[in-house]
């Protein structure tokens, strides 16, 4: 897409390019299948910028460290109410709370610029990573 396109389309090219370089990369390296289900149109602070890279790294690193999935969806968007995130993967889960640094990190990331976040696993299901952050205007 040219730079022109991309302008005219108003869409963030420093978080919806971030998301995707990131994303394409640790496809490549982990052999994981990475579905991109939405990325966001807009400008993103950097703050939030920021917040969403952070944590998108944690969750990915549980994805490969923990998960043993195949795939893993990845939405981020902007609308109404404000930047939602979402990464979900098909791998073992867990039962029960989700405390280790890296979900302690994650928690911290979101808090940090007004927002909130879920882990959630489901034992043989797999694990999904929320997080909210409402418009500030
Ligand atoms: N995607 C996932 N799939 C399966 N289990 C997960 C997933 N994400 C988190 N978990 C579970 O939640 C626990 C806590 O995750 P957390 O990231 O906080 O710590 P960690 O990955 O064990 O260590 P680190 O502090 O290095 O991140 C993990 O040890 C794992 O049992
Ligand atoms: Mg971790």
């Amino acid at each position: 897409m040219s730079e022109e396109l991309r302008v005219r389309e108003g869409r963030s090219r420093s978080l919806a390019q971030a998301l995707e370089g990131h994303l394409t990369e640790w496809s490549e390296r982990t052999g994981t299948t990475v579905e991109i289900w939405a990325l966001p149109a807009g400008e993103v602070p950097a703050a939030i910028t920021k917040a969403v890279m952070a944590t998108l790294g944690e969750a990915l690193t549980n994805v490969e460290r923990h998960s043993g999935a195949r795939v893993v969806a990845v939405a981020v968007t902007l609308g109404p109410s404000g930047l939602r995130m979402t990464v979900s993967d098909n791998g073992v889960g867990f039962f029960g709370r989700a405390e280790g640094r890296g979900v302690t990190a994650m928690h911290a990331h979101f808090d940090q610029v007004g927002g909130t976040l879920s882990v959630n696993g489901v034992p043989g299901e797999g694990t999904t990573v929320s997080g909210v952050v409402p418009r500030q205007d």
